[in-house]
Parts: C-alpha cells; sequence; structure tokens
C-alpha cells in the first residue's frame, strides 16, 4: 500500500516513544521508506541507535551537527519526504508548531516544510485538555496539519486516565494510508450526492422546527468525498458552517426541497444521506403568523410525515444510485435499530451513531461510530469528524472495489 512512499519520522520526547519503534516496523512492513529525527527529549527515552537499527540509516538529531547538515541538511530532510509524520507528538511540539518556532532540528523542519505534516498528539490528559493545548490544536488544524488521536485510557501516571493516550500504531498507519489514499484519488470520476444539517419546518411564517444537528459531520464527507477526486452535490438544510470547498451545494430549508434537491442531482453513482431530516411537518403551515387570542388557549399543531429521502432513494427503482449509504442517530438499541434501517430504507451501509446527550455527537467534533452492513459491524474508536470521513471513503472505496 505504501511501497514507494518516503515517511520522515519525527519522534518528540513522551513515554510513548516506544511504540513509535513499532510505527517504523508497520510502516516498513507496508513498503514505506522511513527517515528519523529524534528530539532531544525524544533521545532521553528511547536510543537513536534503536531507532537506527530500525530505519537502516542515519537518525538526525542535531541542528548544528556539521556532517549531518552537510551531508543531508533540514532543508533538505523536510522537502525529501511525502509525509512528515509526528509521533509523538508533545504538548510543548505542538506549542512550538503553531506558534512557528524554530529553535531544534524537529522543529526547523517542520516549520521549512512544504510537505503534509500528520501529528499524533500524545501528554497527560490534563495537559491535552488544557485550552492552551486545544487552542494549538485548532490552530495546526486550520493550518491543515493532520492529526491522528489522542486516545482515551490509563495514562503513565499511575491512576490518572482521559484523553491524550497516542493512537496505536496500527490507527496512525491507517491515518497514513488514508492520506495516501485520499492522494490517488480513489472517488476519481464518481458523481456523489450528500445531504447535511438539519431541516427546518415552518409553522407560520416567522416560526419553524428544528433539531440539534450542525452539519459538520456531513459537511466534513462532502469536503473529503470532493478532494477524493468526485463530483460532489450536497444538498445541505440551514446550517452556520461554510460551504465546504470544491463542492456544489444546494440550499434547502425543509424536507421536501431536499428531496427534490437530491432527485434532481440524480443520476449518482453514491448517495451520502447525512441530514437530520425532520420527520414530520405541521400539517398546516399558516401563511399568516399565529396570534394570541387573549383567551390564554394555546394552539394545537397537527403534524403530518415526511418523505424519507434516504428510502426514497435507496429503495428506488430507477435512478438507485450504486452505493446508498444512510446514517442512524440512535439514543437506545444502536445495532438493532440500524439494521433496521438498512433494510427498510434500502442502505448498503449505515453509519450508526450514539446520540445520546452524554456523547455530545450533535453538534461536537467528534464522533464514535459503527459501520453497520450486510457484512456486520466494524467498530470504529472515538476520533474527529473529519477522520470519520476519511476513513468512510476509504470504506466506500473498498465497497465499490476501486
Ligand atoms: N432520513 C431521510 N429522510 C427522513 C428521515 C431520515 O433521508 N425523512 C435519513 C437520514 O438522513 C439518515 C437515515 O435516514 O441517513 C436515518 O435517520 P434517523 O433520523 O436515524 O432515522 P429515522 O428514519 O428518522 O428514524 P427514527 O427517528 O425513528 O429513529
Amino acid at each position: 500500500m505504501l511501497s514507494g512512499k518516503r515517511i520522515l519520522l519525527i519522534i518528540t520526547g513522551g513515554i510513548a516513544c516506544y511504540k513509535s519503534l513499532d510505527l517504523v516496523r508497520r510502516l516498513q512492513e507496508r513498503g514505506a521508506s522511513v527517515r528519523a529525527v529524534m528530539t532531544e527529549g525524544a533521545q532521553k527515552f528511547i536510543t537513536p541507535l534503536a531507532v537506527g537499527a530500525l530505519t537502516g540509516g542515519k537518525v538526525f538529531t542535531d541542528l548544528f551537527d556539521r556532517e549531518a547538515e552537510h551531508d543531508v541538511g533540514h532543508i533538505r530532510l523536510s522537502r525529501e519526504a511525502d509525509l512528515i509524520v509526528v509521533a509523538p507528538a508533545t504538548a510543548n511540539m505542538m506549542a512550538k508548531m503553531a506558534g512557528g518556532h524554530a529553535d531544534d532540528l524537529a522543529s526547523c523542519v517542520l516549520l521549512a516544510t512544504d510537505k503534509p505534516v500528520l501529528i499524533a498528539p500524545a501528554m497527560n490528559s490534563r495537559m491535552w485538555a488544557h485550552v492552551a493545548t486545544q487552542r494549538n490544536l485548532k490552530t495546526l488544524q486550520g493550518d491543515g496539519i493532520l492529526t491522528v488521536g489522542p486516545n482515551a485510557g490509563e495514562m503513565a501516571e499511575k491512576g490518572e486516565a482521559g484523553y491524550g493516550r497516542m493512537a496505536e500504531p496500527m490507527e496512525i498507519l491507517e491515518a497514513v494510508e488514508a492520506f495516501f489514499n485520499a492522494t490517488i484519488k480513489p472517488l476519481a470520476g464518481k458523481k456523489v450526492v450528500i445531504t447535511s444539517g438539519p431541516t427546518h419546518e415552518p409553522i407560520d411564517p416567522v416560526r419553524y422546527i428544528a433539531n440539534r444537528s450542525s452539519g459538520r459531520q456531513g459537511h466534513a464527507i462532502a469536503e473529503a468525498v470532493a478532494q477524493a477526486g468526485a463530483d460532489v452535490t450536497l444538498v445541505s438544510g440551514p446550517v452556520t458552517l461554510k460551504d465546504p470547498k470544491g463542492v456544489n451545494v444546494v440550499h434547502v430549508e425543509t424536507a421536501r426541497e431536499m428531496l427534490a434537491a437530491v432527485q434532481s442531482a440524480l443520476p449518482a453513482d453514491i448517495a451520502i444521506m447525512a441530514a437530520a431530516v425532520a420527520d414530520w411537518r405541521v400539517a398546516s403551515d399558516a401563511h399568516q403568523k399565529i396570534k394570541k387570542d387573549g383567551s390564554g388557549k394555546v394552539p394545537a399543531l397537527d403534524f403530518v410525515e415526511n418523505p424519507d429521502i434516504l428510502a426514497t432513494i435507496g429503495n428506488s427503482k430507477v435512478l438507485r444510485p450504486g452505493l446508498v449509504v444512510g446514517f442512524a442517530a440512535e439514543t437506545n438499541d444502536l445495532i438493532e435499530n440500524a439494521r433496521g434501517k438498512l433494510q427498510r430504507k434500502g442502505a448498503d451501509l449505515i453509519v450508526a451513531n450514539d446520540v445520546s446527550p452524554e456523547n455530545n455527537v450533535m453538534g461536537g467534533s467528534e464522533n464514535t461510530v459503527r459501520i453497520v452492513s450486510e457484512d456486520g459491524v466494524e467498530d470504529w474508536p472515538k476520533m474527529g469528524k473529519e477522520e470519520v470521513a476519511a476513513k468512510l471513503i476509504a470504506k466506500i472505496a473498498e465497497k465499490l472495489g476501486s
């Protein structure tokens, strides 16, 4: 999978360093060549000798090493890679990257590079949760830096637990593969229609019924699918997000408008229905504002069912896209309900997520999903909505056999 790819692995100083040795092996197993840079901190945990024995080459540690500078030099190091992976990435290294500092070889390389960078943060859970680290993370993500992890679990410090454990080497490897998959445009030439966000169902000209969907997951998918080379039409309900790059966006308000927009985007190769469509609308949408009449009587609203867009597309005899992906937002019996939706709505894949309030999925930036299909159930760990999007594309490409 990674044959011919050149990875520059930057190891910074944390207890998770020992896992970087395994990461080198895993990357090499897939055919990648690995060059390593170690910070001074990293060398307190593992030795350049151990890393060099695995990479089979010089390990770069010192900005002021004349021989190394003469031989390769930090600018060349930063350019002679297809991807730079920082694993583990300490809070300090993230801060330096966010601030553009360059006071050692690793940070100089990161500042000098024009190559994509993937970081695997690893630190104590309080350091991870600190506003400064979260601010740096946002800055880095805004700068286009890719991230994998951290995971939740026990910390090296006895008795402490929470987010901060470095992603496992296999997860980092998957993120590396997902990155290269995206660059080979696995969905080139495909036409894809995606729904995202809530719908607003009017009660009268000033009031409507809505739900908590932010559209973040659907929009992240639309952007990633476009980056994977597809021609994307995103039918978006009312959201506060910017239109994703490289995507044709159709803005709608109601479920019926959403269905009409999806139907006009057909034929398509793939449909991904991520919107939280209102199941019901008010039967008689009043054309004038409903007024209080002073008697204290409250209005009664009658509802009628909205069209089910996913079911309409998934069960359609004509123009059904080759691959139909639905979502299932559940608060209980996740898998059973998702399986039911897979069948009833004629979908090939259901991305099921537990939207119980304690999970903060609706409106939040992370998601823990389970992929339900005829082949069974796949559990994905908690990850950013962008990572879910990237993994979903890999899954779709696998399903399409491309
Ligand atoms: N969906 C749709 N049109 C609707 C309702 C849902 O296209 N009118 C799609 C969603 O976009 C999602 C899937 O159906 O892909 C499941 O949505 P969900 O809200 O979980 O299910 P519902 O069918 O609304 O069922 P329930 O609310 O009873 O769980």
